[in-house]
């Protein structure tokens, strides 16, 4: 079971790397590196952006679910430390964001690449991008949180 304990923190933990090192990678390096294109450009270079992003996000989400419930179960459910608890409730809520930028917003700058309607576009990554601001704090209090349980 120990084995079963550690291949779980292994996997939750590449998860996280996954999606956290993937925002930190779009909105402080590739997002001021496009910053000059041209919106005919730049769009279409952000739903291709996203569209490959997203899914390795939807697997990592997966996985952290996967794991950290195992995990969670692994340290007594219910009775587990509240760190713990706090760390489930913020992915749970990183999670939700996630599935209103993927479900709700993409196909917004999909269908508005389509159209070429740049204005709209614009509008839409920029609500991506606000998102995926929260998401990154909230997974940096979340990464704290996981560490505070140690000291409990
Ligand atoms: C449904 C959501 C989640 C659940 C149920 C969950 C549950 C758990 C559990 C039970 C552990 C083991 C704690 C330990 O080994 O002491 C753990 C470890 C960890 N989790 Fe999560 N987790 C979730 C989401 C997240 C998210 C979204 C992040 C980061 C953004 C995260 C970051 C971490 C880190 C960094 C550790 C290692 C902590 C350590 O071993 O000191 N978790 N998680």
């Amino acid at each position: 079971m120990t084995h079963a304990i550690e291949a779980a923190l292994f996997l939750h933990l590449l998860g996280v790397a996954v999606w956290i090192g993937g925002m930190v990678f779009a909105h402080f390096c590739l997002r001021p590196a496009l910053g000059d294109l041209a919106p005919q450009l730049r769009l279409p270079l952000w739903e291709a952006v996203f569209a490959r992003f997203f899914n390795w996000v939807a697997g990592a989400v997966l996985v952290i679910l996967i794991t950290g419930g195992f995990l969670l179960a692994q340290y007594g459910g219910a009775h587990a430390a509240w760190p713990l608890h706090a760390m489930a409730g913020l992915g749970i809520v990183m999670m939700l964001i996630f599935g209103h930028i993927r479900f709700g917003v993409f196909p917004r700058i999909r269908r508005a690449v389509q159209a070429q309607n740049w204005p709209d576009g614009a509008r839409a990554v920029g609500t991506v991008r606000r998102l995926v601001v929260v998401n990154l704090v909230l997974g940096v209090v979340t990464i704290g949180t996981a560490v505070l349980s140690r000291g409990i």
